[in-house]
């Protein structure tokens, strides 16, 4: 179990409105009590926060609103402290335009060796070297008044490294080094997939960014990558791991991700695309299992990131009674949490919080909002900071007065930590309810998985004695065999109600 910590929006320890390493080290209990296994925390590192923090400009040191080095160093004794591993965040793709190298590069005629560390290219008249698309919208190339664009698949403040400079190797071969030293347990790697571009940089045309054997991912030359960091990870005492945020077509190519000399793990992001329904869901669990097994590697389990809206609100659709969404995230928690493998859970989501979908325009600060031009209101809405206590803002976030970097709604009170610790039927009280007993039945459960039963809105599916049975539609269901251990809500009798879910001992 991996609990990501959207670092800015967890808990500010100086009053400046951005969330801090010293406040996540002053609030570990809560991990600890949650009953997660490790916390993944979003980028810290110093950079200008065009992306959020993934727009890194010294990997080497942290933040000055998120803290000090010493800060880091006393999160990580503090995480093992109290039998949490840490995970970090490294962004390889792309740097800052804050950077030394990249403000070295601006400063270089073309053809430098400074321009070489990224990628430059000329193109006649004014338009740019080809038609690849920023995935924020508008195109990934920025033109200079030197005449020459360069490459960003984000923002034009996150400028792509090139990876096939022997210099970009050993920097990032001796960032991750650093971070180990540091003691940390893993990285989880942004953009895994994007390191390396097709030299030719061929036009996609009306093919889509994400096409296998594209120009833009997967090339061959990122496994070498990888290789090479395995090998520095296995060097390490302990289990230090790394998994890809890499998005693909086909299992096939996710499979060579986890070949036994590369990556641990890698995100499997489709339960976070699913809609709310029986077939989704199962189908979804098929692929996934399939994917990964060839590799021997866990599966992973995703609902919600800093990157997506907030599952309760997506299970929400218009013209459904209020609370559906509420009942469903119980509910989908039980499904994901009987799979075998990783689940990745988002901070916040233990608290039932929704997206936050009204924020003020002034108020946004995802690139996509702006990239968009407000076409797209972005990602700002899952990453309010999170509700601790008190009754109004920054609802314990931060100190009194604290004016949090998004505001947060009104309506927060009763959803923050302190008002449900209490109440045993809570969102929280049933996340931590769920995950203890997970890890209680966790050493007898097989890894393989069997489908009991999936027709209609019902799916079950069983794990050695363990069944878990979803009604993911609107009626009540007889339920199956078995001595009900938890449910998203109260059963009637021997029903199971709709958007509810079970998890049985047989
Ligand atoms: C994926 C990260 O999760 C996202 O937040 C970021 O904007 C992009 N990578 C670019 O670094």
């Amino acid at each position: 179990m991996v609990y990501e910590v959207y670092v800015r929006s967890f808990a500010d320890s100086d009053g400046d409105g951005d969330g801090d390493l010293k406040g996540i080290t002053a609030r570990l209990g809560h991990l600890r009590d949650l009953g997660v296994d490790a916390l993944w925390l979003t980028p810290f590192y110093r950079s200008p926060l065009a992306d959020g923090g993934y727009d890194v400009a010294d990997y080497r040191d942290v933040d000055p609103r998120f803290g000090t080095l010493d800060d880091f160093d006393a999160l990580v004794a503090a995480a093992h402290e109290q039998g949490l591993r840490l995970i970090v965040d490294i962004v390889p793709n792309h740097t800052s335009d804050q950077h030394a190298w990249f403000q070295e590069a601006l400063a270089s005629p073309p053809g430098s060796p400074a321009r070489e560390r990224y990628i430059f290219r000329d193109s006649p008249g004014d338009r740019p070297p080809n038609d690849w698309p920023s995935a924020f919208g508008g195109p990934a190339w920025t033109r200079l008044p030197d005449g020459q664009w360069y490459l960003h698949l984000y923002a034009s403040e996150q400028p792509d490294l090139n990876w096939r400079n022997p210099e970009v190797r050993a920097e990032f071969e001796s960032i991750v080094r650093f971070w180990l030293d540091r003691g940390v347990d893993g990285f989880r790697i942004d953009v895994a997939a994007g390191l390396f571009k097709d030299e030719s940089f061929t036009d996609l045309g009306d093919r889509g960014r994400r096409v296998v054997n594209g120009p833009i991912y997967s090339r061959p030359e990122v496994h070498e990558v990888y290789r090479d960091w395995r090998r520095i990870l296995d060097s390490y005492p302990g289990d230090r791991m790394a998994i890809g945020e890499v998005w693909t077509d086909g299992p096939e190519e996710l499979a060579q991700y986890l070949r036994p000399d590369e990556l641990h793990q890698v995100f499997q992001f489709d339960l976070q695309l699913a809609p709310w329904s029986a077939p989704a869901f199962r189908d979804v669990v098929t692929a996934a299992l399939a994917a990964v097994a060839p590799t021997g590697s866990a599966p992973t389990w995703v609902l919600s990131s800093h990157d997506s809206v907030r599952h309760l609100t997506r299970y929400e659709q218009s013209g459904d009674l209020p609370g559906v969404g509420y009942a469903r995230a119980r509910a989908a928690l039980l499904f994901l949490l009987a799979l075998p493998g990783s689940a990745y859970l988002y901070q916040g989501e233990e608290l039932g919080l929704p997206e936050v979908t009204d924020l003020p325009d002034d108020a946004r600060r995802d690139p996509v909002w702006f990239r968009s031009e407000g076409a797209e209101k972005g990602r700002d809405g899952c990453r309010v900071p999170l509700p601790w206590s008190g009754k109004s803002e920054p609802y314990g976030f931060g100190r009194e007065g604290t004016r949090p970097w998004l505001p947060q709604p009104e309506r927060w009170a009763s959803l923050s930590v302190e008002e449900q610790k209490s109440d045993p039927t809570s969102m929280l009280s049933f996340y931590r309810m769920a995950l203890e007993l997970r890890r209680e039945l966790l050493p007898e459960l097989p890894d393989e998985l069997e489908w009991l039963e999936s027709s209609g809105t019902m799916v079950v599916y069983g794990r050695g004695d363990l069944v878990c049975a979803v009604n993911f539609g609107e009626n009540p269901v007889r339920l199956p065999k078995g001595r009900p251990l938890l449910t998203s809500v109260p059963l009637y009798g021997d029903l199971l109600p709709g958007n509810a879910a079970v998890w049985l001992k047989v």
